[in-house]
């Protein structure tokens, strides 16, 4: 039996005089406009020192599924829910934007699908998403494993003189996850693997400031002058700059290298002959010369951003729980052995590899990238009720700021059996409870042929990739992704936690990470 050894959510702490103070002030100030909704008894003192999404949970289980969380003169509405967020997210998904996130992202993606208004997304969304059809995904497959096998000879050469080495595979994943996805996305190669170059260095930078800004609560790099005179957000414009050219440099060549042959080869779905089977190289050739080139920069830098870090995380977590449970590590390894036995990875080969996607899915809803989807209603809305403490809908005013906790829907008690536990086997037990009311249950018979358990089969308890209209546009590609990654290591190498995994700390901004990598030991495998 392996020792389960997951970290469990901290419990409610004991508060002070000090912590109740301030919840009578920030109550005070935040307002009462949201009806009966029970108010999280939370202190801005609990806000700092540890990520967010561990505070949100404990306030779950202590006010119900729907609840007001207020601090400062701001109040959120945090939702528990599977019914309540189905409803926000996919039955009435247009009276909300993404309010706080679109405010941090805007500078960094501008109208880019994550962050844009609801009209450009619609345009946007509408072009962007035939992109990622079956052929392109089955081209990535290709691109997923060149980049993958590129790492792996990376770490056959640091293990080629004692057998084993120390390394932060975190930092590997994020490199092998940034050169993908400058291929997959706009034909660059970065090969952040081998090197280190400027655009490399203003990536990071750029991803550093985004995540600063994400759990920062006031928007600093609004203030007029910041931008020329606070010397880290000089630093974040320059990287910016080098990216921003890098990817106009891409678009022109893109633009000027339109041939119509490649345009014909795209209608007939002929991908084989294809040099370049990026998505930019698909938005140009189907589009012709009326795309729009900053629009068109937009979304490179929205698709670079959403797909690195997400895909890295997955990664990193996946190993991590995979580390300490060397039973499911073998058998793994006995899956891969068995399916990549006679040579290369293709759509097909990889639809064997059940056991490392259902890995790869326990990891996202033990920690889901990002934790928590950020909304704000655009008029007023009727929550319906739910489950848990909400089984009263709300009223939700204009302007509201919600937080839709997929951590504290991940982790639920009254959803998952040993919902802290790191269980892959969970996903191909179909469970149906419908003693719960409005909630029918995990039914794989509602998705049919679907790629993974998905939020439809499970009635948005499970939201890996989100849900409704502005659901993740690169799930397929990202789940296929990781699983081509995390077959190729398992493949040659046994993974080690460096030490005890309680060491491996938590920091989130947009996803999940360590505070320090993720060391590991990598023994290659006779
Ligand atoms: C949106 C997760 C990989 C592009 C989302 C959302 C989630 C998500 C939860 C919904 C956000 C919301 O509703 O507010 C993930 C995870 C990934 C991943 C866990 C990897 C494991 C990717 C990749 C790409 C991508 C590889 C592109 C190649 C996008 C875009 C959106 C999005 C463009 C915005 C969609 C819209 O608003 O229409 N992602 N993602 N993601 N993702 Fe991903």
């Amino acid at each position: 039996v392996d020792k389960q050894q997951q970290e469990q959510p901290p419990k409610p702490k004991q508060r002070n005089l000090l912590d109740n103070a301030s919840n009578l002030l920030t109550n005070f100030l935040s307002g009462g406009n949201l009806g009966a909704m029970p108010v999280a008894e939370g202190a801005v003192t609990d806000l700092f020192g540890k990520p967010l999404f561990f505070s949100l949970y404990d306030w779950f289980l202590e006010h119900g599924s729907v609840y007001k969380l207020a601090f400062g003169p701001k109040s959120f509405v945090v939702v528990s829910d599977p019914i309540v967020a189905r409803h926000i997210l996919r039955e009435n998904a247009f009276c909300y934007d993404k309010g706080v996130l679109a405010e941090i992202l805007k500078p960094i993606m501008g109208k880019g699908l994550i962050p844009a208004d609801l009209d450009t997304w619609k345009q946007r969304r509408k072009v962007i998403t035939p992109g990622f059809h079956a052929l392109f995904i089955e081209a990535m497959v290709r691109i997923f494993t060149k980049c993958s096998e590129r790492t792996i000879s990376k770490l056959e050469e640091l293990t080629e003189s004692e057998g084993q080495v120390l390394l932060d595979l975190e930092a590997e994943f994020s490199n092998l996850a940034l050169d993908i996805i400058g291929l997959g996305v706009f034909n660059f190669d970065f090969d952040s693997v081998t090197k280190e170059s400027p655009v490399i260095k203003a990536v990071y930078g750029t991803l550093f400031e985004a995540e600063h800004r994400s759990t920062f609560y006031i928007p600093y790099w609004n203030i007029p002058l910041t931008k020329w005179i606070v010397p880290r957000q000089r630093k974040f414009h320059s990287d910016l700059k080098v990216i921003n050219d890098c990817l106009d440099n891409l678009i022109k060549n893109a633009k000027e290298t339109r041939q119509e042959a490649d345009v014909e080869k795209l209608q007939q779905r002929d991908y084989s002959s294809l040099k370049d089977v990026s998505l930019l190289r698909f938005l140009v050739d189907m589009r012709g010369a009326d795309v729009d080139d900053r629009q068109l920069r937009d979304d490179l830098m929205t698709m670079l951003i959403a797909g690195h870090e997400t895909t890295a995380a997955v990664l990193t977590w996946s190993v991590f729980l995979l580390a300490q449970s060397p039973t499911r590590m073998r058998k793994a390894q006995a899956e891969v052995d068995s399916v990549l036995s006679n040579g290369a990875i293709t759509v097909e080969s990889l639809k064997k590899l059940e056991y490392i996607k259902l890995i790869i899915l326990e990891s996202l809803r033990l920690y889901p990238q990002p934790p928590l989807l950020i909304r704000r209603s655009l008029r007023p809305d009727k929550l319906p009720g739910g489950y848990n403490g909400a089984k009263e809908g709300y009223e939700i005013p204009t302007g509201t700021d919600i937080f839709v906790s997929i951590y504290n829907l991940h982790r639920s008690p009254y959803f998952w059996d040993r919902p802290n536990e790191f269980e892959p086997e969970r996903f191909s037990v179909q469970k149906k409870d419908e003693s719960i009311e409005g909630w029918s249950g995990f039914d794989p018979n509602r998705s049919p042929g679907a790629m993974y358990p998905n939020e439809i089969i499970a009635d948005f308890a499970f939201l890996p990739f989100g849900g409704g209209p502005r659901k993740c546009v690169g799930d397929q590609f990202a789940v296929l992704e990781s699983t081509v990654a995390l077959a190729l290591l398992l493949r040659k190498f046994d993974v080690k936690l460096r030490g005890s995994p309680d060491e491996v700390e938590m920091v989130t901004g947009a996803t999940i990470h360590t505070k320090n990598g993720l060391w590991c030991r990598l023994r290659r495998r006779t």
